[in-house]
């Protein structure tokens, strides 16, 4: 059974996960953090969300807590700590402000839970999680962020509409900056396990408006309900429950890469990674030029933002 600990807890996102991840059955503990002085908010929400998982007979520990240190023994720590985007914003634009959060946050973590998976979801994620990975001192494969995990799973959504299948038969990634600079991978894009550019109706496919779509989802979802929730809350749960059921998938997450994509890396971006118990492994992979080009050039402005909150 696992402990799993969420920071930033009184934010929108991280009590949305709370309530997502109290549903995977091998979660026996959650402990919510916030700041100090959110005490009051931190017992309600605690108070509510016992009350769900009585009304839907989960047996999970809930407590709170205003100080990083009661987060030790963590399985995984999910970090949603920081300010959320502004409508009209864009995720870079919160680098400075999240990385001295997230940096202070991932040195606490690191002294007092060694062991845990530290999942990164503060934005903008990709340097966040480089800022995480460095100031933590845990091992690549423990520090990943959601990447572009959600983005893929958009894209996937879009795609099966548009052809009228269900969403499982769609396999699809998005490699790269979560954000404007993402790589959709339709080399990677498979329709029933047939390419999807091997179907004569492939050209038919919108291909640059759904990429459109996707890039300015959660800019529309901020602009018109002022957070996102829903889809980084299921987006959360999926990958704690591939981690703690060591179920060995391919997700599309940030994650460190040394030089495994054409010799591209050192960088923390999403790439596609296997996940289990022991964390997150990117896979080496082979890409058409136009996707190295794209992904080359995510890489490089992630490496840029990265080194400037990094100075
Ligand atoms: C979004 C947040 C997770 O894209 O950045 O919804």
């Amino acid at each position: 059974m696992a402990k799993v600990t969420i920071l930033g807890a009184t934010g929108n996102v991280g009590l949305f996960a709370a309530h997502t991840i109290s549903e995977i059955p091998y979660v026996s503990d959650m402990l919510l953090v916030g700041r100090p002085g959110r005490e009051d908010f931190l017992a309600g929400c605690c108070r509510d969300l016992s009350d769900s998982f009585a009304a839907r007979g989960t047996d999970v520990r809930l407590s709170y807590s205003t100080s990083l240190a009661d987060a030790r023994d963590s399985d995984i720590i999910v970090c949603t700590a920081g300010v959320p985007r502004k409508p009209g914003q864009d995720r870079n634009d919160l680098a400075f402000e999240n990385a001295k959060i997230v940096a202070e946050t991932a040195r606490t973590i690191g002294q007092v839970s060694p062991d845990a998976i530290l999942f990164v979801i503060t934005n903008p994620v990709d340097v966040m999680t480089a800022v995480a990975l460095k100031y933590s001192g845990l091992e690549p494969r423990q520090v990943f962020g959601l990447g572009t995990h959600l983005d893929s799973m958009r894209l996937k959504s879009l795609i099966a509409h548009y052809f009228r299948v269900h969403v499982s038969e769609v396999h699809t990634r998005i490699i790269g900056e979560h954000g404007k600079s993402m790589v959709p991978l339709w080399s990677a894009t498979t329709i029933g396990g047939i390419r999807i550019q091997n179907l004569p109706t492939f050209s038919g496919l919108p291909t640059q408006e759904m990429i459109e779509t996707v890039r300015t989802s959660g800019e529309a979802i901020i602009r018109d309900k002022g957070a996102t929730v829903y889809g980084p809350g299921e987006a959360i749960a999926t990958l704690v429950r591939t981690i703690l059921g060591n179920e060995n998938r391919i997700l599309t997450v940030s994650s460190y890469i040394k030089s495994e994509i054409h010799g591209i890396g050192d960088v923390c971006i999403g790439v596609p990674a296997r996940i289990n118990r022991e964390g997150v492994f990117p896979v080496a992979i082979r890409l058409e030029d136009d996707e190295i080009a794209g992904f080359s050039r995510s890489v490089a402005k992630i490496q840029k933002i990265t080194a400037k909150v990094m100075e």
